[in-house]
């Protein structure tokens, strides 16, 4: 059975004993389950047969080149939002022409390489930025592809910070102003119009603004028809939301797949999606030992772990909820803790309030669902050592990327 779940009393990973493997590689321990991973990309790309579609996984979510390749493998394409993801997919294995480029802010070099590599697309998002490409384009030689990110105006709900389709934020250009760019960019030679993007944000669990925003790039693809400007795709970005609590109400894909391609059938139309969280969340968990457990005089109880938010940022960055439970749950009555990290910052938590079976010094535990901007966004915060991943698959287990040492952070001191 692949996935996470408890075997003779103690949590496995597509059969493979997660204690078996903190022995092995020790805590803190990134580890991801191969099979969840193949599941659930095989299942939306299903629920999106009826439509002709590319998924271009968002290598942001997670970019360790053992799980960017595992997705490569499956058929994905790529998605990269910043130069280093560009590499990362290269060396992946992906054909520039399975890559999209997006982000604010992309640095001439980043733009340069992306026009010379012959990305699909690179999702374009100012007039200004538009000029920088055609001038790199022309002293290539090389026809760009460009799209362009719009900003729908939409607020898809979730956290603020993860909220990227509303049109306060830095993201994309309204449908007016596209428009106008649009036509200009269609009278540059070293321009080819491909497709329009957006992208209205992360763990989005209601359908309605998944809906408009496929209509709003639907309306405009037909309007931009009207005028001879036609483009290749429609690119939909990213966004579909995990449960992280059990029972929490998201989005079943089948839904979302459905509402896509009734809002887009009728172009003809390519579409594409950047799918992150909802591919790798769910496959990945944070391994850690408990190393203190401490009462405070007012009561409060903590499980000290050696996981912190250097190795899971999430909970300190956008207050987000990770499911923790013993990775070998002990008989006895539930205990209430907050599940603390080492680092030294009251942010460093990873569950306030959690109840948990009882723990002793020395036990492991799992933070659940941390295989989507978990390692991603790992720093060396207090100087620490990003923690060892493990990709599990085909029923052993192997080092993806390797702890860090302290040599390793110290080498770049001067
Ligand atoms: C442009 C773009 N595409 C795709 C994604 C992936 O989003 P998610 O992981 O929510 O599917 C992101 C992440 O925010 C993004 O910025």
């Amino acid at each position: 059975m692949p996935g996470f779940r408890l075997e003779q009393g103690a949590l496995v990973c597509d059969g493979v004993p997660l204690s078996a493997i903190a022995a092995a590689v020790g805590t803190p321990a990134h580890v991801y389950s191969g099979a969840v991973i193949d599941e659930r990309y095989r299942a939306l790309d299903r629920a999106l047969a009826g439509v002709p579609h590319r998924l271009h996984y968002a290598i942001k979510a997670n970019s360790t080149l053992g799980v960017v390749r595992r997705l490569r493998a499956l058929g994905s394409q790529a998605d990269v939002n910043s130069g280093g993801e560009l590499e990362v997919a290269l060396r992946a294995g992906f054909a520039p022409d399975q890559i999209v480029f997006t982000g604010v802010g992309k640095t001439r070099a980043e733009l340069k390489r992306a026009i010379g590599a012959g990305v699909a697309a690179i999702n374009a998002e100012s007039p200004t930025e538009v000029d920088r490409i055609e001038r790199l384009a022309a002293a290539q030689g090389v026809v760009a592809r460009v799209a362009v990110r719009i900003n729908p105006d939409i607020d898809a709900g979730g956290h603020r910070h993860i909220s990227t389709g509303h049109h306060a934020t830095k993201f994309g250009m309204s449908v007016a102003d596209a428009t106008r760019m649009l036509r200009d960019m269609a009278r540059r030679p070293w321009l080819h119009i491909v497709g329009l993007h957006l992208h209205i944000g992360s763990q989005i669990t209601r359908i309605d603004p998944f809906v408009r925003a496929a209509e709003t790039l639907v309306a405009l693809a037909r309007s931009l028809a009207d005028e001879g400007i036609r483009v290749e795709h429609l690119d939909l970005g990213g966004g579909l939301g995990i449960a992280y609590e059990s029972g929490q109400e998201i989005l079943a894909v089948e839904d979302y797949a459905r509402a896509v391609i009734d809002a887009t059938r009728e172009t003809g139309l390519t579409v594409l999606v950047e799918p992150g969280r909802w591919i790798v969340g769910p496959a990945g968990v944070v391994v850690t030992e408990v190393v203190d457990l401490k009462s405070q005089a007012d009561g409060s109880r903590f499980i000290v772990v050696d996981a912190g938010m250097t190795d899971l940022l999430r909970p300190a960055l956008y207050d987000a909820w990770h499911r923790i439970e013993p990775v070998a749950p002990r008989e006895g009555e539930l205990i209430r803790a907050d599940v603390v990290g080492p680092v030294c910052e009251t942010s460093d938590t990873l569950g306030r309030d959690r109840r948990l079976p009882p723990v002793e010094v020395g036990d492991l535990l799992a933070v659940r669902d941390t295989g989507a901007y978990g390692a991603v966004m790992a720093s060396n915060y207090n100087r620490r050592p990003t923690a060892v991943e493990v990709l599990v698959a085909e029923g052993a287990w192997r080092v993806v990327r390797r702890r860090q040492t302290v040599d390793d952070i110290l080498q770049w001191d001067e």
